[in-house]
């Protein structure tokens, strides 16, 4: 049997300059390991909660309280618990918390436990990703890449939250990873000719921050950086959306505030499918908003047979409401972020229960992350198939994708298949 010796916490900062709780778990055999929460801005208001301070320092966004409930109030209770299981610790962590939402010991505390615990247990089997998957060879995902950023990653340049490339022609990932970091290239030399002098800087997530006309032409930029890249649309590489709609909704109705329109579910649909029309998009996330179940039930017979439609808000990585959407034909795929749930374990159960009804699943950094790669080994030990980690820059996102490097370098793999069944 292994037992949880000991617990610190401390408040450290993320990829924005944000405070976020950090944890260090020692096993009674010396194993050690941190973990830090990462943070949305776009966050949708079902996920789990997590613990602000208030007040001056940070602006309100300290998380000094968070990090004193895992001193006094968390570790007290794991301090001696059998960790031989890291599940078993998630399962008591929630009880902990007389709050459904971990909202009353901060969500951010208890990630950050749960994913500290399960980092030391891998001490001692390699790695998370070897801890999650013993035998075989490991399922690589296909990247998923911000290229063009806007919504509340860049002061809402353009309405859609990130225009990505999936290089989903690619036959291992770090072909697919060169693909996408040379679309990303192509299309910040593509804005500078057309005149975006700020094509040098990055978005939260390293995307490109442009002040464009609108959405379309971000999907044209992107759609031209692919083939002056040399690559093929939608044979080598294609395009995928993130609307992050529930940010879009003014008044009951989806503003797109750049193009001065407000759109209804159904006209928001239909504008879409005229994107995928005229170009060659994949996967759309978000296309409606958190609660608008309706909406995404017509997105899905609309729409569902040629794209890939994706729910983070609305999901929330909760497995109950991936069954509402299995049982309303609500989307056909699911985004997992471990700090929705809470607990790595409560992801997991998100991501079984997506993947039972044949979905896709992909998983995701948040826009506020940190230097740590533990995203990838999840994404790999648990065969999600795709990941979304933001762009090709900042290292927050380069750690994760330089962990997926080494796995592939260091360990037998396979790379994951197309989204949608799309051959290479
Ligand atoms: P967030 O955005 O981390 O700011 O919520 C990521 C996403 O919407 O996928
Ligand atoms: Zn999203």
């Amino acid at each position: 049997m292994t037992t949880i010796a000991a617990v610190a916490a401390w408040e450290a900062l993320d990829s924005r300059g944000k405070p976020t709780v950090a944890v260090a778990v020692t096993l009674d055999d010396g194993s050690r390991a941190t973990a830090l929460a990462p943070s949305g801005a776009s966050a949708g208001s079902h996920e789990a909660r997590e613990l602000r301070d208030g007040g001056h320092r940070y602006r309100g966004a300290g998380v000094r309280q968070a990090v004193n409930h895992v001193i006094d109030r968390i570790a007290p209770r794991v301090v001696g618990a059998d960790a031989d299981e890291p599940a078993d610790i998630d399962a008591l962590l929630v009880t902990l918390d007389p709050r459904a939402d971990l909202g009353d010991l901060g969500a951010n505390a208890v990630l950050a436990v749960s994913l500290a615990t399960w980092r030391a247990v891998a001490r001692r089997r390699g790695s998370l990703a070897r801890l999650l998957q013993p035998e075989g060879a490991l399922l690589l995902p296909m990247p998923m890449v911000n290229v063009v950023s806007g919504g509340a990653h860049a002061g809402r340049l353009i309405d859609i939250q990130d225009v990505l490339v999936i290089p989903n022609g690619a036959p291992d990932f770090a072909t697919a990873l060169e693909w996408a970091s040379r679309v990303r290239a192509e299309a910040a030399v593509l804005a500078q000719e057309h005149g975006y002098e700020t094509a040098v800087l990055v978005a939260d997530e390293g995307g490109l921050g442009l002040p464009l006309p609108g959405n379309r032409a971000a999907l044209q930029l992107v759609a031209d950086a692919i083939e002056r890249a040399g690559l093929e649309p939608g044979r080598d590489a294609s395009i995928a959306l993130d609307l992050a709609a529930t940010q879009l909704v003014r008044d009951g109705l989806y503003e797109l505030a750049g193009e001065g329109r407000r759109l209804d579910s159904a006209a928001l649909v239909a504008e879409v499918a005229e994107w995928a029309d005229a170009f060659p998009i994949l996967s759309v996330e978000d296309l409606l908003g958190e609660d608008d179940w309706e909406g995404w039930s017509l997105a899905t017979a609309t729409l569902g047979d040629r794209v890939r439609l994706v729910g983070d808000d609305l999901f929330v990585t909760d497995p109950r409401r991936v069954e509402r959407g299995i049982l309303d034909r609500a989307a056909n795929a699911v985004l997992i972020k471990v700090n929705q749930s809470g607990t790595v374990s409560g992801a997991f159960a998100a991501l079984t229960r997506a993947r039972a009804a044949g979905w896709d699943t992909i998983v995701s950094a948040r826009s506020g992350d940190t230097e740590q790669s533990w995203l990838a080994d999840l994404a790999v030990g648990w065969s999600a198939g795709q990941i979304k980690v933001g762009s090709t820059h900042r290292s927050e996102r380069t750690a994760k994708w330089n962990r997926l490097l080494e796995l592939e370098a260091t360990e037998k793999t396979v790379f994951a298949r197309s989204p949608m069944g799309v051959r290479r």
